[in-house]
């Protein structure tokens, strides 16, 4: 297995948004990235993921961008993206740009100019299609974010196809000036020297020609089959990378929903030059009652036979990357752990564990170094997001459920979970903003805050920034084989990795219960990297205390 800086890198996920403030307008912004700088350098990650900073109308922030070469103005400006690269490289930390191409704003001027007629330079940018007649769409897909998956546009009688909301139009990259002009604005930003890119949804770039209806998921079908690793998906990234990616020591991550592990090593194999490591969902979208929304938790044994599948199948061929949580995601301690006052802490501590000892590159998500939980929601009103403001309306208000069925379901895995600011310290609005914030803080900030986690040595800040040390100490952390141990416990997580002469054994309990577990005896005399909880590693049998976690290490003999 090749060794590079990024797999052995820890990514750190800014959502601009609602990570600092900089200006007293409640919206995070570039300069107040910048003056946290020190704060991220201290937890000691390498690398930044920033989400969209580009120029945008916000329909779903910033994941439409209306110019690829100009930064949002709510952000700041070009001089302050560049104050922010030149501050992160001085503390040797790596930007990586979010790369959002399946689909642009509909306010760009590419798609300003395709919608005005059938001749325009631009139409074939975009993806359009006669209507079935009797003002049906072309095919029945459903678009993410609700509704159909294609919008009708009166200047020419056609519709155009926005898998994501109807201001995001989707790309069409079987047309060669689309791929040249993103490859162009890529390179735009290499020269720059921004340190690679997170490339959203880019499993979703090409599309069938035919696109036929879709099996019926709902009230729209599901275009899936038709649009995710689509027939050219592989030509179009191995020419980004010959024309782009290749030219340059940089980073890149592709964001791939609906991958499978032996699709993966296409995607990110270690000689198939597309791109680094992939980001995929298996895990985050197992479950569901309601499409995506549900108040269910995963069962362990399903857990760990997810995860275990990733590491085995992609060992020494592929790379993949590992995270809780994201700007899409309910607040990993919320989810998978156990956010009641007793256990939010020690619970987060365990999930850390867990990932961290994992073979892939570790995502830690903003707030999520600090056991950031979810938003306890009152009302629909509440939300922000265009998801999950519109599936409240797809899901209840026109009558196909109660409110009292899906409220518990969206309110655990809507996106504001995530976007709600950073909790800095027990100061007005966390310390995020000295204005209005855009969307709600968390009121638990006065618990859960940078300022007390950085003062305190036990907290879960410390427990992140010593696990990201660990990583850096021991190569077996990041190159190690991955043996899963107790595969049917229902309570226990416990695995090795084992690289030369060294071994690990990681113990994590996934349960508000106490439990009994038995140390394989190689491990007698091995020493503790790190634990959540006091005990003592030199007995056969241990007890382990609710959400108790830590890593064993031995030398093995020559
Ligand atoms: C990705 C982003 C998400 C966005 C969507 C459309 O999944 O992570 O936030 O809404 O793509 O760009
Ligand atoms: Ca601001």
């Amino acid at each position: 297995m090749k060794k590079t800086w990024w797999k052995e890198a820890v990514v750190y996920q800014i959502y601009p948004r609602s990570f600092m403030d900089g200006n007293g307008d409640g919206i995070g912004d570039l300069p107040g990235i910048t003056d946290r700088l020190d704060y991220l350098k201290y937890l000691g990650i390498d690398v930044i993921w920033l989400s969209p900073v580009y120029k945008s109308p916000n329909d779903d922030n910033g994941y439409d961008i209306s110019d690829y070469q100009a930064i949002m103005d709510e952000f700041g400006t070009m001089e302050d993206f560049d104050a922010l690269l030149n501050a992160a490289h001085e503390r040797g930390i790596k930007i990586v740009m979010d790369l959002v191409v399946n689909h642009t704003s509909d306010e760009h001027k590419w798609f300003v100019e395709s919608r005005k007629s059938t001749d325009n330079p631009y139409r074939d940018y975009y993806i359009w299609r006669e209507g079935k007649g009797g003002g049906l769409p072309p095919n029945n897909w459903g678009s993410s974010f609700g509704g159909s998956a294609w919008e009708y546009d009166e200047e020419t009688s056609m519709y155009y196809l926005h898998l994501f909301s109807r201001k995001q139009p989707d790309l069409n990259w079987d047309n060669p000036a689309v791929r040249d002009a993103v490859f162009a604005m890529m390179t735009w930003w290499c020269e720059k020297g921004i340190d690679g890119f997170r490339m959203d949804v880019i499993s979703m770039i090409s599309k069938t020609k035919e696109m036929p209806d879709g099996a019926l998921n709902g009230l729209y079908g599901n275009g899936d089959p038709y649009c995710v690793n689509g027939p050219h998906i592989h030509d179009y990234l191995r020419e980004m990378n010959e024309k782009v990616l290749s030219r340059y020591d940089i980073m890149t991550v592709g964001e791939t929903p609906c991958v499978t592990p032996e699709l993966a090593k296409q995607y990110a194999g270690e000689d198939t030059h597309e791109l680094n490591m992939v980001f995929q969902f298996e895990l985050v979208d197992a479950g569901g009652k309601y499409g995506k929304w549900t108040d269910e938790k995963i069962p362990l044994t399903l857990l760990k036979k997810i995860l275990s599948r990733w590491q085995t199948e992609l060992y020494g061929k592929a790379w993949n990357s590992l995270f809780w949580d994201n700007h899409d995601q309910p607040r990993a301690v919320s989810r998978f752990g156990d956010d009641r006052p007793a256990y939010r802490d020690v619970s987060a501590k365990m999930l850390a564990t867990c990932l961290h000892m994992l073979q892939g590159t570790p995502y830690i998500y903003q707030g999520e170094e600090l056991g950031m939980t979810n938003y306890p929601f009152k009302s629909p009103e509440d939300f922000r997001d265009i998801e999950s403001v519109n599936a409240y309306k797809e899901w209840c208000t026109d009558g196909r459920l109660s409110h009292e069925q899906f409220w518990p379901c969206i309110i655990a895995k809507s996106r504001d979970n995530a976007r709600t600011p950073m909790q800095w310290e027990d100061a007005p609005h966390a310390g995020f903003t000295t204005g209005d914030p855009w969307i709600a803080v968390n009121p638990n900030y006065k618990e859960i805050n940078a300022k007390a986690e950085t003062a305190d040595e036990t907290s879960v800040f410390h427990y992140y920034k010593k696990l990201i040390q660990l990583r850096k100490k021991y190569p077996v952390v990041v190159y190690g084989t991955y043996q899963l141990l107790l595969e049917d416990s229902e309570e226990l997580y416990v695995y090795t990795r084992t690289l030369d002469q060294e071994e690990l054994l990681v113990v994590c309990s996934f349960t508000d219960q106490e439990t009994e577990v038995t140390i394989p005896a190689v491990f007698a005399g091995a020493s503790c990297l790190i634990a959540n909880r006091e005990n003592t590693y030199d007995q056969e049998t241990m007890r382990l205390q609710p959400y108790e976690a830590f890593v064993l290490y031995r030398k093995t003999e020559e």
